[in-house]
């Protein structure tokens, strides 16, 4: 036993002094003590966070395998808390916060915790703004590792330096790249040089000022591919492009046979027409229907296609069951057109069924665990609320309208929009 525990605490040490050599522990004065050029991958964490502490092992890997690569990137690590100046300098909001720092510009990442997600944004982030592919060799071994693949072709001019400061704000979120034209296939048919090109979907669009607008807004909106399997973080993220989703949700695992036909009727329409869809709409199947029933605020059943409008949190249900392309298509056109009843939103009303239903499933495994601790988390604000409205109706003269019939509450507001927050 004796020697058990010594074993326990001399690896517990080894791992400490392993981890620690790979992750710094920063302070308040570290903006002040670290050298200018160095680039710096930070995890903000508060001591009682769960999903901090879940990604100390994953922080440590990314430590010592970033170490190992030879990479310029430090990794390190802030107790918010503590240390809050530097957590007001990053403008951390919320726990665990996942952040860069190189030339003195901070980069935000917003993607799933996976150890994969997190090395790519660090090696994204400490490379070039815009990574020149000299060779056909470099383009294809680009090609065959990027979904979507946004490629400035031809010499300097002033759309490379709108490209460039394109990639300043979006390189969080995506690869750029520039090439001479004859690095590019020969059967990639350029009207004009220079251009900028997306690949994606076994095809290449190119951008056009007069079409498409501004550079950014486009290249925000077409950095996902047409059909693809989308997570939460990937949903989420889709939000900012301003396009629906539409969604086949399937089972977790164990994919069904009508799921499968589902997401292989979705995938058809998809590929099929793009042309019609892809400016207002992007196509994926959602594994698992978690996320999905947190947002509708209710039970779905797998499979079913569901349009999401992230601009505000609005959804829409085929009307009846979906058999064929042909129905798939027409409760497509219904939503473009208003025809399909849409659910949801950001109303007023929306916001207060959406308070009970967080505050309901928040509370509930309270419940079934501590029943009487649930009891006085619910009783103990709903008295001081009670009282408090008891002292505001005694202290003033009940609001009458004109017809004479007391007003309880003030109308409903308007919708409102939530703004997303956004960091640099
Ligand atoms: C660069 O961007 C500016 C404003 O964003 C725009 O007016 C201009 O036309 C762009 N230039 C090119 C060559 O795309
Ligand atoms: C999605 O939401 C935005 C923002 O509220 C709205 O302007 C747009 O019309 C909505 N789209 C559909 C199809 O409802």
């Amino acid at each position: 036993m004796m020697a058990d525990r010594r074993t326990t605490v001399l690896l517990s040490v080894l791992l400490f002094a392993s981890a620690a050599a790979f992750v710094e522990e920063l302070d308040d004065s570290f903006m002040e003590t670290k050298g200018d050029d160095e680039i710096w991958l930070i995890k903000f964490y508060a001591p009682w966070c769960t999903f901090c502490k879940q990604l100390d092992p994953v922080w440590h890997q990314i430590g010592s395998e970033l170490r190992s690569l030879g990479s310029p990137v430090h990794i390190g690590k802030s107790d918010a808390t503590a240390n809050t100046g530097l957590a007001k300098e990053f403008r951390v909001r919320t726990y665990p916060a996942i952040l860069m720092l190189k030339k003195n510009i901070k980069y935000n990442y917003s993607g799933a915790r996976t150890k994969e997600g997190i090395m790519d944004f660090a090696n994204r982030i400490a490379g070039p703004l815009v990574r020149s592919l000299s060779s056909v060799q470099l383009f294809h071994h680009a090609m065959s590792r990027h979904d979507v693949m946004f490629v400035y072709v031809g010499a300097t001019s002033p759309l490379k330096g709108n490209y460039t400061s394109v990639a300043e704000q979006l390189i969080v979120h995506t690869y750029f790249f520039s090439a001479s034209r004859d690095v590019l296939p020969k059967a990639v048919s350029l009207s004009t040089l220079p251009a900028v090109v997306v690949f994606k979907d076994g095809t290449y669009f190119t951008y056009s000022e007069e079409r498409d607008g501004d550079l950014k807004l486009w290249i925000n909106r077409e950095r996902f591919p047409n059909f693809s399997q989308i997570d939460s973080y990937t949903l989420y993220a889709m939000g900012e492009t301003g396009k629906l989703v539409l969604l086949a949700l399937v089972e977790e695992k164990h994919l069904c046979e009508e799921s499968l036909r589902y997401k292989s009727l979705l995938e058809n329409v998809a590929a099929e027409h793009r042309e019609s869809y892809s400016r207002d709409m992007y196509f994926g199947f959602m594994a698992g229907s978690d996320y999905i029933s947190g947002l509708v605020m209710g039970e779905i059943i797998v499979p079913t296609f569901i349009v999401v409008n992230l601009s505000n949190d609005g959804y829409f249900l085929p009307p009846g069951t979906v058999q064929t392309e042909h129905n798939l298509l027409d409760f497509l056109d219904g939503v473009l057109n208003g025809s399909v009843q849409g659910h949801g939103g950001n109303g007023a009303l929306q916001r207060v069924r959406r308070l009970v239903y967080d505050t309901r499933v928040t509370l509930a495994p309270v419940f079934s665990q501590a029943p009487l601790l649930g009891c006085f988390l619910v009783a103990f604000p709903l008295t001081i609320g009670a009282c408090f409205c008891y002292l505001c109706f005694k202290a003033r003269p009940t609001v009458v309208d004109e017809d004479g019939t007391p007003l309880l509450a003030p109308p409903l507001g308007g919708h409102k929009k939530t703004s997303k927050k956004k960091s640099d």
